[in-house]
């Protein structure tokens, strides 16, 4: 058996996302499994080289884990040839700047989304990948959760006839941070620094409703701001200028109608902190991150609208279980690995940067049907 080392230079590490889902529960998880074993035998070993601006986290980092090697100098890390893979999961602001550079220096990208902060930015990187020949991808978490991915096979199965709807409904409350700490970084809220609940979350729904049910063909949208002061990292009053809510409408390809609700001011009276109602023809499904539930048209109650009566059985009750069937790996490392089968097996991968423009795209043109208040064509994009 060969052993192939695969040096990923990643960007962001320190963050959320960077540090949880990307290092710990992908890379590492990948090493911890002995490496990624490709067709050929072969079996590829992730080295990560833990890039940011702060000196002592990366050490500090770096010694947790156990990692030899870190550096504050992307420039370097970039211009070393043992350098493989460039992964950026920085605040988006950063991220255009950074992927261009790697591109530059002949590195695969593999990026958090949104991969830009506009549209012309984000496919201006598909077709600067695209010429320079890399292999470039982008994070549709999504699609790999256990009850999106128990929803696509029930779509597969053509349980639900034909589709009419889709209702989301996404979000839980971030605290403001005065009196009690907030659970999200402050540059969320405030549009200059790239945040905003739009830009965070159309770019999901593009790939959810893309991959599941067809392209999205039109939006509308109300993007608002419900708490307009919060409290930052250091305890400091700003002002949250990016929208904290979004009320989406969004026509799809084969004639489906989607409406996700995305909000950080709502207080969360379902089972999960995303759930995705399906209705069709012959049946419905409600899917969440981990479960999904079924009402097969046999077996759909005749409810009678009469406010006069009580409701003497329970609705949530009707549903069935969808079961596991198989293991459900976490989704951002399935994601690594299709990309890593990518690069190294050219494996088909469709998660790429023309893909994470499409988000970038629905999630500008949801912000200018909300400031004009109209419903707004979402074209076709081609490289
Ligand atoms: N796929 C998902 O479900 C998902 C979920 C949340 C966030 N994200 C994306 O991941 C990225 C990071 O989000 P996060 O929640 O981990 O953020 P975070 O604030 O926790 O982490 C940001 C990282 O970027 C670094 N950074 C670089 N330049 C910076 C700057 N000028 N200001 C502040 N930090 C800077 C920070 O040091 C840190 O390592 C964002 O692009 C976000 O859209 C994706």
């Amino acid at each position: 058996m060969t052993r192939k080392t695969v040096r990923i230079a990643m960007n962001g590490v320190t963050g959320r996302m960077g540090h949880r889902q990307h290092l710990v529960r992908s890379i590492l998880a990948l090493r911890e499994q002995g490496g990624l074993e490709l067709a050929d035998g072969t079996r590829l070993w992730p080295e990560p080289v833990l890039v940011g601006r702060r000196e002592p986290a990366l050490r500090e980092l770096a010694g947790r884990y156990g990692l030899e090697r870190w550096s504050t100098d992307l420039d370097a890390v970039l211009a070393d040839p043992a350098t493989d893979i460039y992964f950026d999961a920085q605040v988006t602001s950063a991220r255009e700047e950074a992927l261009r550079k790697a591109v530059a220096a002949g590195k695969h990208v593999y990026a958090e989304k949104p991969s830009a902060t506009s549209f012309e930015a984000a496919l201006g990187l598909a077709r600067l990948a695209r010429d320079a020949g890399v292999k470039h991808g982008v994070v549709q978490d999504k699609l790999f959760l256990p009850g999106l991915r128990k929803l696509s096979r029930l779509i597969d199965s053509g349980f639900f006839g034909q589709i009419l709807s889709v209702r989301g409904e996404f979000g839980y409350w971030v605290f403001e941070g005065d009196w009690q700490e907030a659970q999200r970084p402050s540059w969320n809220y405030r549009t200059a620094d790239g945040g905003g609940i739009v830009v965070d979350m159309f770019p999901h729904w593009e790939y959810v409703l893309h991959e599941l049910f067809g392209r999205v063909r039109s939006v509308q949208a109300l993007a608002v701001t419900h708490i307009p002061q919060r409290w930052d990292e250091r305890g400091k009053p700003y002002d949250a200028t990016a929208d904290d809510a979004a009320y989406g409408i969004f026509e799809l390809d084969g004639g489906a109608v989607a409406q996700i609700n995305s909000s950080w001011t709502v207080r969360v009276h379902r089972d999960e902190l995303v759930e995705f109602q399906v209705d069709g023809t012959h049946g419905s499904a409600v899917a969440g991150l981990r479960t999904c539930r079924l009402q097969h048209r046999s077996g759909t109650p005749k409810p009678v609208w009469n406010p006069d009566l009580p409701v003497t059985h329970s609705f949530r009750d009707q549903w069935q279980e969808v079961p596991d069937n198989e293991e459900f790996d976490n989704g951002f490392k399935t994601q690594w690995e299709l990309f890593l089968r990518h690069v190294y097996e050219d494996g088909p991968y469709r998660w790429d940067l023309l893909a994470g423009a499409r988000g970038v795209q629905l999630a500008e043109l949801g912000l200018r049907s909300s400031a004009e208040g109209r419903r707004v064509d979402v074209p076709e994009i081609a490289l």
